[in-house]
């Protein structure tokens, strides 16, 4: 089990994905054009469904990317590598949606109302700072109507036994905390609702800990639908989930069909089967959602090693962090170097283990320098106090940068829509 709301130290990512059913990246590769940094590198190491989104971006189809931030502390790096990801596919021709979880971070981690929106609103200044498009859908989760009716709908398919299954739920959990599964997986499916456009492929990027959200998303996506297609020789057998009447409109459809009381047979193309019934089935008043496609990328450790916490300033870097304190913090970090220096310089530094060349390969060096560096290192011919410094240099020329975009995007808020 993953508990979203409370991650444990290491994490075993091999035995995520056989347990859970998540792909890995890196096939992927070759069929994506100019991939973006994390992915070349195996940060983001796992995938559902993302030959979809791969799909849309090479032929120029409409999708989307949604991610959510959960404002609870301030964004930090790891909350950077999501932004940059939804970044990457909007520039890619993907339609950006970022939520703000203020239900969440009130139900779970009773923040007030007013400290949610001020903590989600240095969310909205860093990644419109990154780069985000000015026709992105924004929002906060108790503002947005379309999220919360889509919650509620999405709940009459979810029962007890289920969120017990995935999350571990007891009889302690609270009722709105239970409700924050559904308004996560309104979130997830809010871009493919008629408003925007209707259905379409929405890819989610996150840290694996948010994959029992997208089981249950990819899920719902297909039970609340009217029809559901099960694949026969020749074509599908679609059945009504909402009543058999609904049964009646497809023999209209051009394909050859065996009618029976409980279902209907259509012989033909199956791609073509499936997009004339998610036709049909807008028509008369459903979602027909497409199962929603998700990247996973690895979590970033502690600035001391082992896991970033909120409560512990000093193992996290802050966007918002002054950069000479971000500085000292990297002069501080864990590092795969050896006891002594002469030893070093024999048997070389542990990049794998060391946290600044994780920060290196996730946010700071481009393919040429994280290359020579991770030869420098390996070779011994860069000791860990040297490589500290430029890791600082980097970090603090960075943020300086970052702070001042983030400054300039505040005067510029009025040019996105944000449900506030
Ligand atoms: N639960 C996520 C977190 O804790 C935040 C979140 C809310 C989210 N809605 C989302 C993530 C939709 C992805 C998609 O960080
Ligand atoms: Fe890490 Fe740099 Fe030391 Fe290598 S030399 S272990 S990359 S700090």
């Amino acid at each position: 089990m993953i508990d979203p709301w409370d991650v444990g130290g290491e994490i075993d990512y091999a035995k995520l994905m056989k347990e859970f059913g998540i792909e890995p990246f890196q096939p992927l590769l070759e069929r994506i054009e100019d991939p973006m940094h994390l992915m070349k590198r195996g940060v983001i190491f796992g995938h559902r469904d993302y030959e979809r989104i791969i799909d849309a971006i090479n032929n120029h189809k409409p999708f989307a990317v949604m991610s959510g931030f959960m404002p609870s502390g301030l964004p930090h790096f790891g909350h950077k590598m999501t932004m940059d990801e939804i970044v990457w596919h909007n520039r890619k021709g993907g339609m950006a949606f970022v939520g703000i979880a203020d239900m969440e971070a009130h139900a779970v981690r009773n923040l007030s109302w007013e400290k949610t929106r001020e903590i989600g609103m240095s969310y909205i200044k860093a990644i419109i700072a990154l780069g985000l498009e000015t026709n992105s859908v924004i929002y906060f989760q108790s503002s947005n109507e379309r999220v919360k009716d889509l919650a509620f709908e999405l709940g009459e398919e979810v029962n007890w036994s289920e969120l017990k299954a995935i999350y571990g739920f007891d009889g302690e959990t609270t009722l709105a905390k239970m409700f924050a599964t559904s308004i996560q997986a309104g979130d997830i499916l809010l871009p493919q609702l008629k408003f925007y456009g209707g259905p379409k492929p929405t890819v989610v990027p996150v840290g694996a800990d948010q994959d029992p959200h997208l089981r249950l998303t990819r899920d719902l996506s297909s039970r609340i639908s009217i029809f559901a297609l099960e694949e026969i020789d020749g074509g599908y057998r679609v059945r009504s989930r909402k009543g058999n009447s609904f049964l009646t409109h497809l023999g209209n459809l051009d394909f050859d069909a065996k009618i029976y009381d409980e279902h209907v047979d259509l012989f033909g193309e199956k791609s073509e089967i499936e997009s004339k019934i998610r036709e049909l089935e807008l028509e008369i008043g459903g979602y027909a959602f497409i199962p929603p496609s998700s990247t996973y990328h690895r979590f970033i450790t502690g600035l001391q090693g082992g896991k970033m916490s909120s409560s512990k300033p000093e193992s996290f870097i802050s966007l918002f962090d002054k950069p000479s304190e971000a500085g000292k913090k990297v002069m501080k970090a864990l590092t795969g170097g050896r006891a002594t220096a002469e030893e070093q310089r024999k048997l070389g530094g542990q990049p794998e283990r060391c946290v600044v060349f994780e920060l290196y390969t996730i946010h700071l060096l481009d393919d040429k320098e994280l290359e020579r560096m991770e030869r420098d290192c390996r070779g011994g011919a860069i000791l860990c106090g040297e490589c500290k410094k430029l890791a600082t240099e980097r970090v603090e020329i960075f943020l300086k940068e970052l702070q001042e975009r983030m400054e300039e995007a505040e005067g510029r808020l009025d040019m996105y829509t944000i449900l506030m």
